[in-house]
């Protein structure tokens, strides 16, 4: 019956590619960089258990209403949410839904790219065999080098804007499909290949307790935000990456079990990073909450121990600065896909405009590990880079899902959400309804009030 609704940005080739698109957009720094640094810094167990949990509850069920809106919609975010409202006979206000989300998209990108760009420089670090054996104080080392020059940081940063911006302006569907193919399986084996390692590093037991034994001691509040937010970045939620890539989905997909198929690839690579970071951690006597460093400070030392260190080490950091790359450009395509629909611009220049907003952006990243990481340049106690990743990640993004569940909950007719997700009236169907207008949202809005202290339950 909407077979007329044509994507005048085209159309994935099939299923699979819009999985490995998605899953693309969705495996990145945040499983790899940012998951263990975050689990260290909130104790370990009770944090992950409560981030598994934020993924069930909240990202999966959002994560199947963003793509619905998006292929519904069949257009970027902010047109689609207009078209989807006055479909639905509500406010033309909803587009503020997709505005929100291409703010939040280029906040984000400012930041990811300056760490991407770690991850770029690390590669050639890994090749020049830097890391041979290496020990804790002498990684440790390597990585403050890095990020107390802002020269270099910005040279690595500009060459990540640069590449993403080249990719988005040919078209998000030309070259990913086939470069996410290979890359998701090797970056998976090399995770393997550093579990393996782990395991007989002497820790393997302490680090495995301290990520899936909870003591909800050493949780808290905050903690439960950060674990709630991640599991919105993590899945690129909320800010309308996946309803873009949801608008370029073929009617006949299943919205359900390709979600599914998505979450569960993000969760096992977060885990697998985190099995293979905290033995390391341990067997090395360092502190698991070292912050956004604890990646680039752990895996040299495996790399730097293991047989054929400089091969595998280069490998990895290869593919984390292509998996930060496949993400980063869902990063920018809701903002990019805006301004081809409706102010006639190019592709690429949509892209370069967009690239050098974050580009510039950027640099207040750049200098908050170096020239402004003291407290004259500090808010509450936090850098320009802490306070962009807290106000995206644990309060633009969690809004934003927060909307999209109630828009998909309440205000889309029942007939809409069924028809678009195409199982009946099944029990799943009811299931997913249910989940989406009472748990999410209610679990996000406690989140939030028991943060501003409205709410408290002891
Ligand atoms: N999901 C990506 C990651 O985990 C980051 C991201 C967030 C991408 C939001 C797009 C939108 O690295």
């Amino acid at each position: 019956m909407q077979e007329h609704r044509e994507h005048i940005h085209g159309q994935w080739s099939s299923r699979w590619a819009f999985i490995l698109a998605a899953t693309g957009s969705a495996v990145g720094l945040g499983n790899i960089w940012k998951f263990p640094y975050i689990t260290g810094e909130n104790g370990g167990g009770a944090f992950v258990l409560v981030y598994l949990g934020c993924i069930a509850l909240i990202g999966v069920p959002i994560m199947v209403a963003e793509i619905m809106l998006g292929r519904r919609g069949r257009r970027s975010p902010i047109n689609a949410m207009r078209f989807l409202a006055h479909e639905e006979g509500v406010a033309p206000a909803w587009q503020a839904l997709g505005w929100w989300g291409v703010v939040a998209g280029v906040l984000i990108l400012s930041f990811y790219s300056v760490i991407a760009g770690w991850a770029l420089a690390y590669v050639v670090r890994a090749a020049g065999g830097v890391f041979n054996g290496m020990d804790g104080t002498t990684a440790q080392t390597v990585f403050t080098e890095l990020v107390q020059d802002p020269e270099r940081l910005l040279a690595w940063h500009t060459m990540f804007v640069v590449m993403t911006v080249v990719v988005v302006s040919r078209g998000v569907a030309a070259g990913l499909e086939k470069a996410v193919r290979w890359m998701m399986p090797v970056l998976f084996l090399i995770l393997l290949v550093l579990v393996g390692y782990a395991m007989n590093s002497g820790h393997f037991m302490a680090g495995l307790r301290f990520m899936f034994a909870p003591d909800f001691g050493r949780l808290s509040l905050q903690g439960v935000l950060i674990a709630m937010g991640h599991s919105f970045f993590t899945l690129s939620l909320g800010m309308g990456a996946i309803m873009v890539y949801g608008s370029y989905l073929s009617r006949r997909t299943s919205i359900m079990s390709t979600t599914f198929v998505i979450a569960a690839a993000d969760t096992s690579v977060a885990l697998l990073a985190g099995l293979a970071i905290f033995p390391i951690v341990f067997a090395n006597g360092m502190p698991p909450g070292a912050g956004p460093g604890l990646v680039f400070q752990t895996l040299p030392i495996a790399f730097g121990n293991m047989p054929g260190g400089t091969f595998f080490g280069t490998l990895f950091f290869v593919l984390l600065a292509f998996a930060a790359w496949t993400s980063s450009i869902s990063l920018m395509e809701p903002a990019v896909a805006w301004l081809v629909e409706n102010h006639n611009v190019s592709r690429v220049n949509a892209a370069a405009f967009t690239g050098i907003v974050g580009w510039v952006l950027g640099l207040g990243t750049i200098f908050s590990f170096n020239v402004w990481s003291g407290e004259p340049y500090q808010l509450f106690g936090k850098t320009v880079f802490d306070l962009l990743d807290y106000a995206t990640t644990n309060v633009m993004l969690p809004l934003g899902g927060l909307l999209i569940a109630v828009f998909a909950g309440w205000f889309m007719r029942r007939s809409s959400s069924m028809e678009e997700l195409g199982i009946g009236d099944s029990r799943l169907y009811r299931g997913w309804r249910f989940v989406i207008r009472y748990v999410s949202p209610v679990l996000i809005t406690l989140v939030f009030l028991q943060l501003v202290g409205i709410l408290r339950f002891n």
